[in-house]
């Protein structure tokens, strides 16, 4: 595809002048004698960039049409003038022009001038599109399953839009990953996302962090601070475990949300600002709505477009996938690579994946540290598993079991049961001490553990 240079100048004698010299150098050159002409010619032709006169005549001036050539194709332009000033010249570059000519031109500044423009205009484009590919590699969700070919989808949906959305799943499934792919293919793409992991501070330093302080508003806070939100001011914040924050907190987010602004910890200035928040988070909302720990109003608005990540287990097609791509990011790290036989892969399908695709990465590191064969089958596999349920966490352990079962009054014996034997064991077998570290008198404590069959 040929691109030109259009010269807009009212002076025949400089368009043609122009025209000659840079064609000479190679370039091929369209002309306008007036914004107006030069506008349309930017609508039907290939231009990679404009020399634009700033006196014009009787229409549109050169400043005038800077933003318009701009607003339809970022496009680098080069102003000139007979009148120059300091002050044009400071206009016209903040108008986003690249650099200003005096007239009576120089042929040779003109030439270099376009070629410097022209090479600069690449490399951002350049630069541009780097960093657009390095984000969506970055937040690419692997696995080809319909469930994950739907989960794309309905971010590539939304991720345009300016909705709030509201990101469910359990631990490890790839909700930070679904924030990431949304900010990258969002408007926002260009500037950093601003996270806040909600279950990682403090209660009582959550506010600040989110709204900011003034100086000496509360003990430690010793100078001004900007809050997440201001900072995420024109973009995106990604509230993480926002299931763990306060009702209070709650009541200001959702202030946010309706009015879009907030006042500083210990401040009275009202600081407006436009904020698209994502949040995440692995607790049953609905559920903390009725325990009365999740406001239900801020539940409703941010859940104007809710995505939901399902477990591992639930899309186990997407294992071969995901083990090349996780055995990918390990071998960048050093580790060696594994080859996993087709029965490997089935001993894989069939287990649960309590952590998910966290699970699954580091069982795929651990297997690279201490597996000393190449080749992996399905026998190395169950004895891996088997190990990862070992020092798979207590809790894990004992949530799982009474899931297996329909019976709740059964579910709750299974569950009793793991994690009495457990509190037991953490306290040595001693009745008293687990009694009192449980919360339950002794002797109800004793007859407990005489009927779910643990002493006699
Ligand atoms: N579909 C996927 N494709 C590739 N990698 C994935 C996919 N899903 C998750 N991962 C990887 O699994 C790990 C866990 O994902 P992530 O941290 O996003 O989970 P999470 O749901 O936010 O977990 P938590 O609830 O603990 O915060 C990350 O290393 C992530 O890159
Ligand atoms: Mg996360």
């Amino acid at each position: 595809m040929n691109t030109h240079i259009l010269i807009i100048d009212d002076e025949s004698g400089i368009r043609d002048s122009l025209s000659g010299i840079l064609e000479d150098e190679g370039f091929t050159t369209l002309t306008a004698p007036n914004a107006e002409k030069g506008l349309e010619l930017l609508e039907n032709e290939h231009i990679g960039l404009v020399i634009l006169d700033i006196w014009l005549g009787d229409g549109m001036d050169g400043l005038t049409a800077l933003p318009r050539i701009k607003e339809r194709q970022d496009i680098p332009v080069i102003m000139i003038s007979g009148h120059g000033n300091i002050e044009t010249a400071v206009q016209a570059v903040h108008g986003g022009a690249h650099d200003f000519i005096e007239k009576p031109l120089s042929y040779e500044k003109v030439i270099l001038s376009v070629a410097s423009s022209l090479r600069y205009a690449r490399l951002e484009k350049e630069n541009r599109l780097l960093r657009e590919r390095l984000a969506r590699k970055k937040a690419q969700l692997t696995g080809s399953s319909e469930i994950s070919a739907a989960l794309r989808q309905q971010i590539e949906m939304v991720a345009p839009t300016d909705a709030w959305v509201l990101i469910s799943g359990e631990h490890g499934t790839g909700k930070g990953l679904v924030a990431q792919a949304i900010h990258s293919l969002s408007a926002s793409a260009g500037q950093p996302m601003i996270e806040v992991r909600c279950a990682a501070i403090p209660e009582e330093l959550i506010e600040s962090e989110l709204f900011g302080h003034v100086k000496g508003s509360f003990t430690g806070a010793q100078s001004n601070k900007q809050g997440k939100f201001d900072q995420a001011d024109g973009g995106i914040l990604f509230l993480d475990d926002i299931g763990d924050i306060s009702l209070k907190t709650q009541a200001k987010i959702l202030r946010i949300l309706q009015e879009q602004k907030f006042e500083r910890v210990g401040g009275s200035q009202t600081i407006k600002v436009n904020v698209r928040v994502l949040a995440a988070t692995n607790k049953n909302l609905e559920q903390e709505i009725e325990e009365g720990n999740f406001r239900a109003d801020l539940f409703y608005r941010l859940n104007v477009v809710p995505i939901h990540v399902p477990r591992l287990a639930e899309r186990t097609e997407d294992i071969p996938e995901l083990v090349a791509d996780l055995m990918q990011g390990l071998k960048e790290k050093g580790l060696k690579d594994k080859t996993l036989t087709d029965n490997a892969f089935a001993e894989m399908k069939k287990y649960n994946w309590p952590g998910n695709v966290r699970e699954l990465r580091n069982f795929l590191e651990r297997l690279a540290i201490m597996c000393p064969e190449k080749t992996v089958d399905a026998d190395t596999i169950k004895a891996f598993l088997g190990l990862s349920k070992q020092v798979a966490s207590p809790l894990r352990e004992i949530t799982l079991k009474p899931l297996e079962t329909k019976d709740f009054k059964e579910a709750r014996r299974l569950f009793e049961r793991e994690y009495l034997r457990q509190k037991l064991e953490e306290n040595d077998g001693n009745i008293s001490r687990t009694a009192e570290h449980v919360g339950l008198e002794r002797s109800h404590l004793h007859k407990k553990l005489k009927s779910l069959g643990i002493t006699t």
